[in-house]
């Protein structure tokens, strides 16, 4: 768990509460270490303290991490029908309840469950299912998940069923990098075969990003990572091209097309700032389509797009949240590829971690010598 911002992940003992109706109890088997829990860490992803008691907050620390996971469901709460004890699941940092208007119009990205990631509490009835051992205090869970944990009380909403014989890793990697990345390409971008792609940030998003582009026929996929490693590996995942920045890649990326510049191009460095909007819809040419996938500050509201080129270039500017995709079909469809051999997932792995080593995974991320660590659950 986290006590405030800027610290290190604490591991602690903590008391789970047996599943209430429409939950479920997981035993997390894997946690992969998203960039999205740093923001925690660096505050990015913390509403500012001004806003808690609007949104019903006394405190948003400590809070246990993780949404990316896969485990086991080892007791269900009452009234739970689709899942049952011993079957494997996906996280997935979107709820599908499959009722509300986005899940029934096939956006379950958009589920309005999800709404309420930050406020404490279950997303079934608003109360606490964990507490710390050490002093009682109920704490929170990013994305109501926290795959950090080894066992932690979730709603029957918040996990996909998949098959068993699947290995947990790659159930893990596709819950949320995976599955964020390469719909950012194909689903949200909507590559083409023949378009020219750009990826900016080559981490757990971006080289599935890279992956989805090359899948869906693009006849460039050019990779943007100030590290050496992070291209290597795109040009192992399907890049055509690699650079060290966008503003390397705007020179190139203008010889290469003629002038005609990218049609697609995916957004997802570690943090985005406002500053990079100016390069970023410049990879773009004419009717070019801009995914933002990387998070931003919370707080920024400001950015340096070209407004003028925005409407004369005929251009979009899109966000994305899980890809696009819908977790409940998606993450499936996507271990299906990966069962087929289409979906590199075994590949993604740089570095296995145990929980009491989070902190030397976390200071690997932030170094550029993971493409993706995650966390293997004793
Ligand atoms: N939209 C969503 O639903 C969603 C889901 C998951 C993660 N995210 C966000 O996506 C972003 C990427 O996550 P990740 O886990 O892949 O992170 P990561 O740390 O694994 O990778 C980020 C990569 O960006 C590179 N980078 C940093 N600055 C750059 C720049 N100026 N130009 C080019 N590359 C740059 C880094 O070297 C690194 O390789 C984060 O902001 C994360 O929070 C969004
Ligand atoms: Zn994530
Ligand atoms: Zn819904």
């Amino acid at each position: 768990m986290i006590h405030g911002l800027n610290q290190q992940w604490a591991v602690e003992e903590i008391e789970v509460d047996p599943p209430k109706a429409a939950e479920v109890l997981v035993k997390w088997s894997v946690a992969g270490m998203c960039h999205s829990d740093e923001h925690l860490v660096t505050g990015d992803l913390v509403p500012p303290e001004e806003v808690w008691p609007l949104m019903g907050i006394d405190d948003f620390f400590p809070i246990i991490g993780g949404h990316e996971g896969a485990g086991e469901v080892v007791e269900v709460g009452p009234g739970v029908t689709t899942l049952k004890v011993g079957d494997h699941v996906a996280a997935s940092f979107i709820p599908a309840c499959g009722r509300c208007r986005y899940c029934s119009s096939g956006r379950q990205n958009l589920c309005n469950s999800g709404a309420g990631t930050f406020l404490p509490g279950m997303i079934t009835d608003g109360t606490s299912r964990h507490r710390r051992s050490s002093n009682g205090k109920d704490l929170s869970l990013f994305a109501k998940l926290g795959t950090f944990s080894e066992y932690s009380c979730v709603a029957e909403t918040q996990v996909i069923l998949v098959d068993n014989d699947l290995p947990l890793e790659s159930v893990a990697l596709v819950s949320c990098g995976v599955a964020t990345g390469w719909g950012s390409a194909v689903k949200r971008a909507e590559v083409q075969a023949g378009d020219t792609v750009v990826v900016v940030g080559v981490g757990g998003i971006g080289i599935n990003a890279v992956q989805g582009a090359a899948m869906a026929g693009a006849k460039r996929v050019i990779a943007v990572d100030p590290v050496e490693f992070k291209r290597e590996k795109a040009m192992e995942m399907g890049a055509t091209h690699t650079f060290a920045s966008m503003t390397d890649a705007l020179a190139a990326l203008g010889e290469l097309t003629w002038g005609e510049m990218a049609d697609k191009v995916i957004l997802s460095p570690s943090v985005l700032y406002g500053d990079m909007m100016a390069e970023g819809t410049q990879l773009a040419g004419k009717g070019g389509t801009i995914v933002i996938t990387a998070i931003a500050p919370m707080t920024q509201t400001e950015s340096s797009v070209n407004l003028f080129e925005i409407a004369m270039w005929n251009k979009e500017i899109k966000g994305t949240i899980f890809g696009s995709l819908n977790p409940r079909a998606d993450i499936p469809m996507l271990l299906g590829l990966y069962r087929e051999g289409q979906l590199k997932l075994d590949e993604l792995i740089t570095n296995r971690y145990a929980l009491d080593d989070i902190n030397l995974g976390y200071d690997a991320m932030r170094n550029g010598e993971n493409l993706r660590g995650v966390i293997v659950h004793s």
